[in-house]
């Protein structure tokens, strides 16, 4: 039986209130989870439910959500027999009754279907990503590690986003984030000499204010050398620019390196000269979620060379990315859990992506916690590759370390990802 469902706000990474929530089964199995949370959210993402009460944390507490799942949902679920984490995730998305769980807040119900996935765990006595999905065999992702933040996650002057590092020529995972750790350490030193400053945006990666966006793909193949590897051949770049920042009119504003703006052709251009300059091997919301006649062309052009990831423009939501699929938008989604906001709706869209041939790439939010749930979701569905932020920072490596502790329980049965993970 559902002997418990308990919720409380915790914070997260940037010190904003969150929901975590308990599920308890037999009065023994429990498991426990945090939501995430989002800065250059999606239009189309679940809702997070605020309080908007100016008086508690300027408006950003949640005691709305976490009471929702305290009464609402706990009276429907405790007490019932252990059901599946379909009928758990379908029951909770009823008792919401709006598409995007505005009602009772998509915290609160994230926070409840992973905690049912952990205790379930618990109680089959199974690993979580075994919960996820059993499979014959699983795959070592490669970690891909956001070195250089800006865009709304840094006050720095970088338009783009997320620069990132993917350390692919590794034998196994644990040498990956090896060589992932030695640039990030190289590229701080590069930074100081040069006479930048080495603080750390929302993702843990560095934060300088550069002379241009290039400059930061400079000084990170230059740390790549300088660790002592080959960019292209051992460690290459991933991009998230996350251009729906930078929309406007129908154009492209930079907003933070010049006034300069851009229009949906001119940013394709853009990253057609990137790609053809830097080892790049995978780019996120090169254009943004309003662009999808852009995002047509860019997947004509560059389909064929990189993995074009869209994040913003799914949402993770399986509806958005079939059309997605039908209009030829990309070959990759971007998945996170609290976009949609439960696991069964996280799997669809992994599922439908897989059958029409799209990668799936799995990240944090740039508000993250302890809670280390996307490192085992890497490994159930496969997906050969995750996001979770930089080289420093417990809420970032915390999943690294996760998948550190995977890989040793599976003794060199799971095969790293490699160069292979990418499109
Ligand atoms: P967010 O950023 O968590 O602030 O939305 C991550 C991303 O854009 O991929
Ligand atoms: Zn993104």
């Amino acid at each position: 039986k559902i002997t418990k469902v308990h919720a409380r706000e915790v914070l997260d990474s940037r010190g904003n209130p969150t929901v975590e929530a308990e599920i308890t089964l037999n009065n023994q199995f429990t498991g426990r989870a945090i939501s995430p949370s989002g800065a250059s959210t999606g239009e189309k993402e679940a809702m997070e439910l605020r309080d908007n009460d100016k008086t508690r944390y300027q408006g950003k507490g949640v005691s709305k959500a976490v009471s929702n799942v305290n009464t609402i949902i706990a009276n429907a679920l405790v007490g019932k027999e252990i059901l599946l984490q379909n009928d758990i995730d379908a029951l909770m998305i009823s008792l919401d009754g709006t598409p995007n769980k505005s009602n009772l807040g998509a915290n609160g119900i994230l926070a409840v279907s992973i905690a049912y996935a952990k205790a379930s765990a618990a109680f089959n006595n199974i690993p979580l990503y075994r919960q996820f999905r059993n499979q014959s065999t699983y795959t070592m992702p490669v970690p891909c590690m956001n070195v250089i933040n800006g865009g709304r996650h840094a006050d720095n002057n970088i338009d783009f986003q997320e620069f990132m590092i993917a350390p692919h020529n590794a034998p196994n995972f644990k040498e990956s984030i090896r060589m992932g750790e030695e640039v990030f350490h190289t590229l701080k030193d590069i930074l100081k000499g040069k006479g930048y400053y080495t603080g750390v945006g929302d993702e843990g990666g560095f934060a300088p204010n550069l002379k241009s966006n290039e400059e930061a793909v400079d000084v990170i193949l230059e740390a790549i050398t300088k660790a002592g590897f080959t960019p292209g051949k051992d460690v290459s770049l991933c991009l998230d620019p996350a251009t729906s920042e930078m929309w406007n009119n129908g154009k492209y504003k930079f907003f933070k390196s010049s006034k300069e703006q851009k229009t949906s052709e001119e940013m394709i251009g853009l990253w057609e000269s990137w790609t053809s300059q830097y080892p790049i091997v995978l780019l996120e919301d090169g254009l943004g979620e309003n662009d999808w006649k852009g995002w047509q062309q860019l997947t004509e052009r560059l389909g064929n060379k990189i993995e074009l990831v869209g994040d913003d423009i799914f949402c993770t939501n399986p509806k958005i990315l079939k059309e997605g699929i039908d209009q030829k938008i990309g070959n990759s989604v971007l998945i996170k859990l609290n976009q949609i906001g439960t696991v069964t709706e996280t799997l669809e869209t992994i599922d439908l992506a897989y059958k029409n041939n799209y990668n799936c790439f799995i990240s944090h939010r740039s508000g993250e916690t302890e809670d280390t749930t996307i490192a085992d979701l890497t490994m159930a569905v496969g997906a050969g590759h995750l996001k979770t932020g930089s080289g420093c920072r417990s809420e970032r490596v915390s999943k690294f370390n996760q998948l550190l502790r995977i890989e040793e329980e599976l003794g060199g049965a799971a095969k790293f990802a490699g160069i292979k993970a990418f499109k």
